[in-house]
């Protein structure tokens, strides 16, 4: 596809046999993603979502969007993981770096989020920035029962009924949560907060092109047909098995790599702006595969900032990584070094040039550094940083996540594991249900 471009030569160099050998799993795998018949195939919904995204539904979530937008300086995106990690990367990606910093205008709100953790200097601080501002709630929670999201919709939403009253409170709120089921469902039947559904067949970390994601994106500013016109592309460019089909070679790349010792995938950028991306990556990759006693490890960095503190380790520490590089191609704007007579920083070989152009060339020295370290790179390029390329890379990535998992051979679609810490926060809060494993974790401490 013409916006996103994989280049796998310097990593495939690696694992040639093993890259050989997994392209019948890898065919299969895809198969099996199209016509359900894998593990988990429940919850494949996301598989042709981009194309079956109702207009209707498009445009009921920009008219949302819009009275938002209109309505609040401030829109809290309550959710946790697969719940608001897309809309966050998406956002972050989207947005000026210091949007934070300025104050909010008319039509155009900041986009703040709650419910990602359990930070009580994090909620008293927010709750003090809401003080006396105009603001909305969208609540995204799948099981419609996740703790952190509950906790902060309990305190935000009586924060806002007292300060705009209740009556005005549920026009400022939009919940996205099961179509029956969990108590956010009923909260808002009872409510009558306007609501939308997240489809029974698409997981929370596949859930970034329905409401989940669209609703807050749209929030922002940013351009939901675009995002989902890209990820339809992408659809149509991974389809089939095949040398063309980019998520296809890199699921068989990294696995290729695993295979052959290398245990953990770094998620490579080098602008910030994708900092969000890679923690929705990494939920991705993680929660998808880390099961059953196998899974790449997904870790990422921000370079060049992080060059300065991981670079050692990712130069010479123990050889169990391999790098997967987000560049884009063409910045949005242009800034130049400039010329100084003193050149008391001893910078003047650089003037004249753009930011970028010396980007470029960290990015390039780095790759032959750590490939010559025994790092092997996976390079996806992006034509720009917009909606379109966005949501071409979000469905790329989750595609070949699909793929991946299967040729790992587990049920990319659960998260079994996600539920052994909450069985004991509950039993150590002693939530009603919970007496037994209550007592039974007491008897440990
Ligand atoms: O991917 C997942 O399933 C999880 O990370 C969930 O998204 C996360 O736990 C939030 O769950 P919920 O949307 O049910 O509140």
């Amino acid at each position: 596809m013409k916006s996103i471009q994989l280049n796998i030569q310097d990593a495939v160099y690696f694992a040639e046999k093993q890259f050989e050998a997994n392209k019948d799993q890898a065919t299969e795998a895809i198969t099996k993603l199209a016509e359900g018949t894998g593990a988990g195939s429940d919850f494949i919904g996301w598989v042709n979502l981009p194309k079956e995204v109702p207009a209707e539904l498009v445009a009921r979530i920009e008219k949302t969007a819009e009275r938002l937008r209109e309505n609040c300086e401030y829109v809290v995106c309550i959710g946790i993981g697969g719940s608001y990690l897309g809309a966050k990367a998406v956002i972050t990606a989207l947005s000026d770096s210091f949007a934070d910093y300025y104050a909010p205008a008319p039509k155009s709100p900041k986009v703040v989020y709650a419910g990602q953790n359990i930070g009580e200097e994090y909620t008293a601080e927010l709750q003090k920035l809401l003080e006396g501002k105009k603001f909305g709630i969208i609540v995204i929670s799948k099981s419609g029962t996740t703790t952190e999201p509950a906790i902060a919709f309990r305190i935000l939403k009586d924060q806002l009924e007292k300060q705009a009253g209740k009556e005005a409170a549920k026009d400022l709120i939009v919940a996205i949560t099961d179509a029956n089921k969990g108590a956010l469902r009923a909260m808002s039947d009872k409510e009558g907060y306007e609501t939308y559904v997240i489809p029974d067949n698409v997981g929370g970390r596949f859930s970034v092109l329905t409401p989940v994601g669209l609703l807050p994106i749209a929030v922002a500013g940013h351009d939901i047909k675009k995002l989902l016109a890209g990820a339809a592309d992408m659809l149509t460019a991974t389809e089939h098995p095949g040398p063309d089909n980019i998520a296809e070679t890199y699921a068989r790349v990294r696995n290729a790599l695993y295979n052959n010792g290398k245990k953990i995938e770094l998620l490579v950028n080098y602008n910030p702006k994708l900092h969000y991306f890679a923690e929705w990556w990494k939920q991705l990759y993680g929660e998808s595969e880390g099961k059953e006693g196998k899974g790449i490890f997904p870790a990422s960095v921000d370079n060049t900032t992080d060059l300065h503190s991981m670079g050692q380790w990712i130069q010479e520490g123990e050889r169990t990584i391999f790098e997967t590089v987000l560049s884009v191609k063409k910045p949005a704007v242009s800034v130049r070094v400039p010329e100084n007579a003193e050149n008391l920083d001893g910078i003047n070989y650089l003037a004249g040039k753009n930011i970028d152009e010396v980007n470029k060339m960290a990015e390039l020295g780095t790759k032959i550094a750590h490939v010559e370290g025994g790092v092997p790179n996976i390079r996806i390029e992006l034509d720009k940083l917009d909606e379109y390329t966005l949501g071409a890379l979000i469905y790329f990535f989750e595609k070949a996540c699909g793929i991946s998992g299967y040729i790992l051979g587990v049920n990319p679609f659960n998260q079994p594991g996600v539920e052994a810490y909450k069985k004991n926060m509950f039993a150590l809060l002693e939530k009603p249900g919970y007496e037994k494993e209550t007592e039974a974790i007491k008897a440990k401490l």
